[in-house]
């Protein structure tokens, strides 16, 4: 295969605009009323909600506030999910359907509302959304889509045109919906937090939370008691209640580059396509204008080309909007559930004090902050419209075909065939930036070679739940295919749900 460069820097837009916080990590035991597990958008609306409530909070996070999962999205406050509304109201009736719109949008107010309380810098702006196609075939679709959405008393408009710089063949577009930058808000929200004693800490990585009454959060810098906690890691941590086995994850891509300001078009957009679809947005950056372009979307470690997906985004980027150059390029990881609804609630239906939520299915920014709006009404003791209809340990339907087939996928993963024919393959088939699994003395290893030609070795084993983990040269990480843990060359965890890190192998 020939292989392009990658464009752009490999680091996410939203990082790289933002400054550096820098909270403690957890130095000795504390107890609160409830620890949250998560420093992204899940986590600090919940805390930000239930500290005003009068509650003591504890958010702890692995790594920084805001530079996982939220730290890497498109950031579009939105109801209009592609496509959901004919699908919901087929299988789950009109009531559901509706419920799923009204929390959405609700998620948005709840933002803006935020936004204009605490006066928070985060280019906020109300915008339209709009779900595309350029081919006729699709506008049965969306018209469709169009009037399901409109019966339920959502914003929805079924367009011939839009102001993207080529022809489209139809849309459905949602009026008044929002875009912001995601860390400047949640970093602005985050520094509220502590005092009073509620704490954020950093760099403090959770191992398990033992629920109890007190709960007991057991982390690798000491341990915090909690009457309630939140587990917000995406996937959650914790294996009870079997999330990995309900959702699937999926990996997508963004590029960034400067565009000129007549050329940049109004509004945020999502078009139609399985792996090749993609999803454009603009944002402000110091008097300039940045186009965002996302896609490429596929379930994690099932292709082989995952780093070209980059370079046809690139492609699309230049040739649609003209863009000279690629300042930046990053991916992201996000949770597929089963029936399209994330899950929000209770850890398994035996918990009284552990509450989690994920399968946010790529629209994490409006699901994230409805899901810490429930979560902190569940604690607070509050009745809330949503609860039952993401009830997280609802009956989940394993009968789509895409399920059953991603449920094989993880079991046939799982057993490790991918060790057959390594035999031959050892440590002088590795070429500089490259990863591989290679044989080395009889041992399965995981083997990256530096630039410099130094050698990184690891376990190929993910210590999630044992299956083998794979190369992603475009990020140049390890990810392991069944639940979508991620890890550095180094085998540092960079995306859970692992909480140890691969074994590092000497040879
Ligand atoms: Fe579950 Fe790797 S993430 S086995």
């Amino acid at each position: 295969m020939n292989v392009l460069p990658l464009p752009g820097q490999p680091v996410s837009y939203w990082i790289d605009s933002t400054l550096k916080i820098d909270y403690p990590s957890l130095s000795e035991n504390i107890s609160v009323d409830v620890a949250i597990v998560g420093g992204g958008i899940v986590g600090i609306t919940a805390a930000t909600l239930l500290k005003r409530a009068g509650k003591t909070v504890a958010v702890i996070e692995a790594d920084r506030i805001a530079s996982g999962v939220t730290g890497h999205t498109t950031a579009k406050l939105t109801s209009l999910h592609e496509l959901i509304y004919s699908q919901l109201i087929d299988k789950m009736g009109e009531e559901k359907a509706r419920a799923y719109g009204e929390s959405n949008q609700t998620a948005i107010e709840q933002v803006a509302r935020f936004v204009k309380e605490e006066n928070i810098d985060c280019d906020f702006s109300r915008t339209s959304a709009y779900t595309f196609s350029e081919s006729e075939s699709n506008v049965e679709t969306l018209e469709a889509e169009y009037k399901a959405a409109a019966s339920l008393g959502l914003p929805a408009h079924f367009v011939r045109h839009s102001p993207l710089p080529f022809p489209i063949a139809g849309a459905v577009r949602f009026d008044n919906q929002a875009q912001f930058h995601p860390r400047k808000y949640i970093l602005s929200l985050a520094d509220k937090i502590p005092g009073n004693g509620s704490y954020i800490f950093e760099n403090t990585r959770v191992k398990t939370v033992e629920e109890g009454e007190p709960c007991s959060v057991v982390t690798e810098c000491g341990n915090l008691t909690a009457k309630d906690v939140i587990v917000a890691t995406n996937l959650p941590i914790l294996d009870q209640g079997l999330y990995f086995a309900k959702a699937h994850p999926k990996r997508s891509y963004l590029v960034g580059g400067f565009i000129e300001p007549e050329k940049a078009p109004e509004g945020m957009y999502i078009s139609l396509g399985e792996r090749h679809y993609r999803s454009i947005r603009t944002t402000p950056h110091n008097g300039q204008t940045l186009l965002i372009v996302g896609g490429e979307g596929h379930k994690t470690a099932s292709v082989d080309d995952e780093e070209q997906g980059y370079s046809r985004l690139e492609e699309f980027a230049r040739q649609r909007f003209g863009i000279e150059e690629i300042q930046y390029r990053w991916s992201s990881q996000d949770f597929v559930s089963f029936d399209k609804l994330p899950y929000i609630g209770k850890l398994t239906p035996a918990s009284n004090h552990t509450y989690v939520a994920t399968g946010f299915s790529l629209w994490g920014m409006s699901k994230g902050t409805l899901s810490g709006m429930l979560l902190s009404d569940l604690i607070l003791g509050r009745p809330n419209p949503w609860a039952e209809l993401y009830d997280s340990t609802r009956a989940t339907p394993f009968v789509s075909g895409q399920s059953v087939k991603n449920n094989f996928d993880v079991a046939t993963r799982w057993i490790g065939d991918r060790f057959k024919g390594l035999d031959k393959t050892s440590l002088q088939d590795v070429a500089p930036g490259e990863g591989k699994l290679v044989t080395i003395e009889g041992e399965k290893v995981a083997a990256y070679r530096d630039e410099q030609g130094e050698v990184h070795l690891n376990s190929p084993i993910c210590p999630h739940l044992g299956c083998v983990v794979d190369w992603h040269d475009g990020d140049k990480t390890w990810e392991c295919p069944c639940h979508g843990s991620r890890f550095t060359c180094d085998g540092d965890i960079v995306q859970g749900p692992a909480v140890k890190k691969l074994g590092a192998i000497e040879v």
